[in-house]
């Protein structure tokens, strides 16, 4: 990078604190935010706060660590304070769903909400994980999961969204690896329920024990990783680089750091690769979206997020 640039971009980012500054000050400001724990890692607030200044709409996003004994009394205090909503992270998608009035079809069927919306009175649970998931698959790697053998590895939240969205799309089969057999084996059961699924496509629970796992990668098309495993740099490794093969198609949801090991070693073996930063931009802008009633622009929030992870 030039001198000249890092001037300009210097320059830009005091003006964008300046902004985010005067924005905290104006009276009657709409809030949202995110609750989680940890939540240091999050690019949401960068992401709405953008949209909204671009927009000029007169609302802020703000992060909450929140400890779980405290949990309730926060999605309590939405309403109290006045909010318009908030999103919900890690790891409280499904422990949430306790504490609000409603949740949509989905969101129950998913049993996972990560966006709160105040509704008069009522907070309303929906869930943008598993859309966003299939938006941010066909628009940013191409690929349309119709007829594909998708592997995912994990049965938490994340994957339970993403599991009840692709099976949906007319996937030909859909392995679900989990650490703990028992969740993986729960979540294919519920799949196994969907009205839509038809009795050609496969689905089936596995272990993660290598011989199995690097099988059934083998025929694999598209292998998400829908863990945590790979947020902290000493997670360890769920699968070896000598599994992976050029004709996969490696998603990671994690989106901080941007590449993790799993998609460096995909890379290495020729494998495509996509993490997590699509999958973050069309679930908030969908939120964005159920909070404003106005339509997110896309390429402001994309902006904001990808300036951060250059
Ligand atoms: P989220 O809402 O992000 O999906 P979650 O519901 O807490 O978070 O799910 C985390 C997932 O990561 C689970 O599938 C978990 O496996 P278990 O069901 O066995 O707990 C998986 N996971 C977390 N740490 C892991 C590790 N060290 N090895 C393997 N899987 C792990």
């Amino acid at each position: 990078m030039k001198v000249g640039e890092q001037t300009i971009n210097k320059q830009t980012s005091f003006k964008k604190q300046r902004d985010y500054r005067s924005l905290a000050w104006r009276k009657r400001t709409q809030l949202v935010g995110v609750f989680g724990c940890p939540i240091g890692h999050t690019a949401s607030p960068l992401m709405h706060n953008a949209a909204f200044l671009h927009l000029n709409l007169n609302y802020l996003y703000l992060a909450f660590e929140i400890k779980p004994e405290y949990l309730e009394s926060a999605v309590k205090s939405v309403i109290a304070l006045n909010f318009k909503g908030v999103n919900v992270t890690i790891p409280y998608k499904t422990e949430v769903i306790k504490y609000l009035d409603e949740v949509t079809p989905e969101a129950e069927l998913v049993g996972s909400v990560n966006t709160i919306v105040v509704e008069g009175k009522k907070l309303v649970g929906y869930t943008t994980d598993g859309r966003g998931f299939l938006t941010s698959l066909i628009n940013d790697a191409y690929e349309n999961p119709q007829g594909k053998k998708i592997l995912i590895l994990g049965a938490g939240g994340a994957a339970r969204a993403l599991t009840m969205t692709l099976a949906q799309e007319g996937i030909k089969e859909l392995i679900i690896a989990n650490r703990t057999e028992e969740k993986a084996e729960a979540l294919v059961s519920k799949l196994k329920n969907l009205k839509k699924l038809s009795p050609y496509q496969k689905i089936k629970a596995i272990s993660l024990k290598e011989e199995t796992l690097s099988r059934a990668i083998l025929e694999t098309d598209i292998l998400i990783n829908a863990t945590s495993v790979g947020m902290k740099e000493e997670d360890p490794l769920l699968i070896k680089q000598e599994w992976l093969h050029p004709d996969l198609l490696v998603c990671d949801l994690i989106y901080n750091p941007p590449q993790t090991s799993l998609l460096k070693l995909a890379q290495e073996q020729g494998a495509k690769t996509l993490n997590g930063l699509g999958m973050l931009l069309y679930q908030g802008a969908l939120s964005f979206e159920l909070w404003t009633g106005i339509k997110a622009p896309l390429e402001v929030m994309r902006e904001a997020l990808y300036d951060k992870n250059e």
